[in-house]
């Protein structure tokens, strides 16, 4: 458990200090928020054998079916219980348990028992699932409602003119809220990031969607370059950031909780090839993956230990926070907040 921040909230500029309401860890924010989450990369996923996965405090299983679409199943096989993600085989485009290889097939429901003339009345839950932008996601919602939202496409993640895209992960104790915040986390961008100059971030917000702009002036290991940087994000669970200038990337921040404790963040770091030179582009994307790291790595060191605030200190210069936060709280189950 993260050690208790008991300071309260971000610096401040000294002149717009609101009365500190919170001086212990506090966990409002539900564990899962509602929305889509990434699981796995597509290559992940053979047709023939099936993976385990860990998510949501939930013990889950990933195999491509006959058609060669992805499933996620909850992973324990309702015969007696064997683990599916271990051992299981996709036989005729099926799942098959290790233990007594009964089989399940579409919507999780069993289609053979070997050594019995008819399948038992029984199914495994199949988890909605998304293949896009070459990941695959699964929709969790706290009370089973269906999506009603998708994941945009990322265009740099499929089309030519851009790298092969580059995985950091890290496992946290973290609620997801962190990375998705973070663009819009204006005062942060100053000692964490080398920003030079206040930062002014625009933010809309459509729904389960949001956008952000601002203009970055930071060093890239070594020189200083000017950014036109916008963010995108699609509810609790992606954002993509992308930066325009002499070097142009798009990074995919990804959290994606494994339990009450912990999420796994995943950024995927993509450069465009500079002219026709393919090669030139991997390269360029390896330089922003070790400089992405480098402050991926400083930001996780302080999710890992912060707590979070119901009611933080906000300072004057803190505007785009306190709007994004209003917005996330639509995938906790509660209001989006008042009309800004
Ligand atoms: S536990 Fe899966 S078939 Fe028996
Ligand atoms: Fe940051």
């Amino acid at each position: 458990m993260s050690e208790p921040n008991t300071e309260g909230g971000p610096p401040s500029d000294g002149r717009s200090l609101r009365t500190l309401r919170v001086a212990q860890p506090e966990r409002p924010l539900r564990p899962y928020p509602d929305g889509w989450f990434m699981v796995a990369r597509s290559g992940d996923l053979g047709r023939r054998t099936a993976i385990p996965l860990s998510y949501f405090g939930r013990e889950l299983v990933a195999y491509r079916d006959g058609s060669g679409t992805a499933v996620v199943a909850d992973a324990f096989c309702p015969h007696v219980g064997a683990h599916l993600g271990h051992g299981g085989q996709v036989v005729d485009g099926e799942l098959q348990c290790p233990f007594h290889h009964w089989r399940f097939g579409e919507g999780g429901r069993c289609t053979h028992v070997p050594y019995a003339p008819r399948p038992a009345r029984v199914g495994l839950h199949h988890w909605p699932v998304d293949e896009r932008n070459g990941l695959i996601w699964v929709f969790y919602h706290a009370e089973g409602a269906e999506p009603d939202y998708r994941i945009p496409d990322v265009e740099e993640a499929t089309e030519p003119g851009w790298s092969r895209p580059l995985l950091l992960s890290a496992r946290w104790n973290a609620h997801p809220i962190e990375s998705q915040e973070n663009f819009l986390d204006e005062g942060h961008f100053n000692p964490i990031h080398g920003q030079e100059g206040p930062m002014e971030i625009g933010l809309e917000t459509d729904g389960p969607f949001a956008s952000a702009t601002t203009r970055l002036h930071a060093p890239v290991l070594g020189p200083r370059l000017t950014f036109e940087g916008s963010a995108q994000l699609a509810g609790p669970g992606f954002s993509v950031i992308r930066a325009r200038g002499l070097i142009s990337m798009a990074v995919m921040c990804i959290p994606t909780p494994i339990d009450e404790e912990r999420t796994e963040f995943r950024l995927l770091v993509i450069a465009r090839n500079p002219g026709r030179i393919r090669l030139l582009g991997a390269v360029i994307a390896q330089f922003l993956r070790a400089y992405t790291r480098l402050h991926f790595r400083r930001e996780g060191e302080i999710w890992h230990r912060r707590t979070y605030h119901r009611t933080p200190s906000y300072s004057s210069l803190d505007k785009a926070l306190p709007r994004f936060r209003r917005w996330y709280m639509q995938f906790c189950g509660q209001s989006a907040g008042p009309p800004e």
